[in-house]
C-alpha cells in the first residue's frame, strides 16, 4: 500500500523516540521508501545507527559531511519527501517550528518542505498544557500542518495526563490514511452539531455547560477529510474545524441551533448530533441586567426542544441520524432508551463514568449501539481517533445494513 512512497521522518529529543524504530520497520514493511533526519538532542535517546539499519539509509544528520566536507542540502530532502513526520516532536521544535528558527538541520528541512507535514507532540503534561505549547500547536495547525495528537497515560514524569506520543501502530494507520486517495464519502452531505448552547438569562448573564465541542468538531473534519460536504452547526466555543471544507454556522442558543438544524437536515443524508444542547432556558429573559437583592432570587426555566427527536420525526428513508448520550450511570440502558425514542440508527455512549472521558478532555471512551442490536466498545483515546472509528462505522453501516 505504501510502495513507492517516500516518508522522511524528523526525530526531536525526546524518550519517546524509542518508538520510531518500530514505526520504520511498520513503514518499510509495507514498502514506503525511509529516511530519517535527526536533532542533535534526538541522538541522546536513539542511535543513528538503529535508525539507518532499520531504514536502509544512512540518517541525515547535518549541513557538513565532516570527513568528506560534502554539503547536505536540507532543500533536496524537503523536496524528496512526499510526507515529513516531525515526530516525536518536543515543545521546543514545535516552538521553532511555528516561528521559523532554523538552528538546526531538521528545522531547515522543515522549513523548506514543499511536501505535506505531519507532526506528533510527545512531552510531558504540563508542557504540553502550558498556553504557549497549546498556541505553537494551533498556530501550526492553522498552517495546514497535520496534528497527531498526543495519547492519554503514564508519562516519563510519573505524571498521567495527555502527552504521550501516540503508538506507532496509530501513527503508521494515520500515514497510510494520509495516502488513501479515494474519498469514501464524497457527493454526501453531512451535518454535524456540537458545542454547548448558551441560553441568556439577561443581557449578561447566561446559562452553559462545559462542552468544548472538539468531539463533534473532530466527527466534521474526519467527514470532511473523507470528501463529504460538512455542515457544522457550532454552539459557543474557541475551538473551530481545521478542514478548510467545513461549512461552520455559528450559533448560540438551543432555540438558534434547531432552527438552523432543522432546515439543514432536510438536505443531508448523514446527521450527528454531538450538541450539548440546553435542556431548559429562562422562561423570560430579562430587558436590563437583573439586579442584586438581599432575597433569593428564582429562575424559572422552560424546556426547550429536543431537537434530535425532531429530526427523528422528519427522518427519511435515506436519511442516517447519529446521536450522542452522556450518561453517568446506567449507560447502555439510558443509550438504548434514547436510541428508540428519538428513531436514531445509531447512538454513541460516552460515560462520565470513565476516567478522561467527556468534558475538558482530548480524549473520549465510547461504545455504539444500533437498531440492530448490534453494539461495539472502544478503548479510551484521542477525541480524534473516536471520530475516526465513528466514520468508519457510519461507511459500513450505508455500505451494509442501510442498503
Ligand atoms: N439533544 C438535542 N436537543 C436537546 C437535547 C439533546 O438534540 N434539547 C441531543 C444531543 O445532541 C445528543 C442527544 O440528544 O445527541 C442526547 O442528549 P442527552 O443530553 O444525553 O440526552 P437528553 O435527551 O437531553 O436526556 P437527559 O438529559 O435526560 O439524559
Amino acid at each position: 500500500m505504501l510502495k513507492g512512497k517516500k516518508i522522511l521522518i524528523g526525530i526531536t529529543g525526546s524518550i519517546a523516540a524509542y518508538k520510531i524504530p518500530l514505526l520504520v520497520r511498520l513503514l518499510k514493511k509495507e514498502g514506503a521508501e525511509v529516511r530519517i533526519v535527526m536533532s542533535p538532542a534526538a541522538k541522546d535517546f536513539v542511535t543513528p545507527l538503529t535508525l539507518a539499519t532499520l531504514s536502509e539509509n544512512p540518517v541525515e544528520g547535518g549541513f557538513f559531511d565532516h570527513e568528506t566536507g560534502a554539503w547536505n542540502s536540507h532543500v533536496d530532502l524537503g523536496l524528496w519527501a512526499d510526507l515529513f513526520l516531525v515526530a516525536p516532536a518536543t515543545a521546543n521544535t514545535l516552538a521553532k517550528m511555528h516561528m521559523g528558527i532554523a538552528d538546526n538541520y531538521l528545522l531547515t528541512v522543515y522549513l523548506s518542505a514543499r511536501c505535506a507535514v505531519m507532526f506528533a507532540p510527545a512531552m510531558d503534561y504540563d508542557m504540553y498544557q502550558h498556553p504557549a505549547t497549546k498556541h505553537n500547536i494551533q498556530g501550526l495547525v492553522n498552517r495546514g500542518n497535520l496534528l497527531i495528537s498526543p495519547a492519554f497515560g503514564e508519562l516519563a514524569s510519573g505524571l498521567c495526563g495527555e502527552g504521550r506520543l501516540e503508538e506507532p501502530e496509530v501513527i503508521f494507520d494515520l500515514i497510510k490514511a494520509f495516502f488513501v486517495k479515494k474519498k469514501r464519502f464524497e457527493g454526501k452531505k453531512v451535518m454535524v452539531s456540537a458545542g454547548p448552547t448558551y441560553e441568556a438569562i439577561d443581557p449578561v448573564r447566561f446559562i452553559g455547560n462545559h462542552s468544548s465541542g472538539l468531539m463533534g468538531i473532530s466527527i466534521a473534519d474526519a467527514f470532511a477529510a473523507e470528501g463529504a460536504e460538512v455542515k457544522l452547526v457550532l454552539g459557543p466555543t474557541h475551538l473551530q474545524p481545521t478542514n478548510k471544507n467545513v461549512e461552520v454556522i455559528a450559533v448560540s442558543s438551543a432555540d438558534e441551533m434547531y432552527k438552523n438544524c432543522r432546515i439543514l437536515f432536510t438536505t443531508a443524508d448523514i446527521t450527528v448530533m454531538t450538541a450539548a444542547v440546553a435542556d431548559y432556558k429562562p422562561a423570560a429573559v430579562a430587558k436590563q441586567k437583573i439586579k442584586k437583592k438581599e432575597s433569593v432570587l428564582s429562575l424559572q426555566l422552560a424546556p426547550t426542544t429536543d431537537i434530535l427527536m425532531e429530526l427523528g420525526q422528519m427522518k427519511q428513508k435515506n436519511q442516517l441520524l447519529v446521536g450522542f448520550a452522556l450518561e453517568t450511570n446506567e449507560g447502555k440502558k439510558h443509550a438504548l432508551e434514547k436510541l428508540h425514542k428519538k428513531n436514531l440508527d445509531l447512538i454513541v455512549l460516552n460515560s462520565l463514568e470513565e476516567p478522561g472521558a467527556g468534558f475538558r478532555h482530548a480524549t473520549n471512551k465510547v461504545s455504539f449501539f444500533g437498531q440492530n442490536g448490534k453494539e461495539l466498545h472502544f478503548e479510551l483515546k484521542q477525541k480524534t481517533a473516536v471520530a475516526a472509528d465513528l466514520v468508519n462505522h457510519i461507511y459500513t453501516m450505508l455500505t451494509t445494513e442501510k442498503s
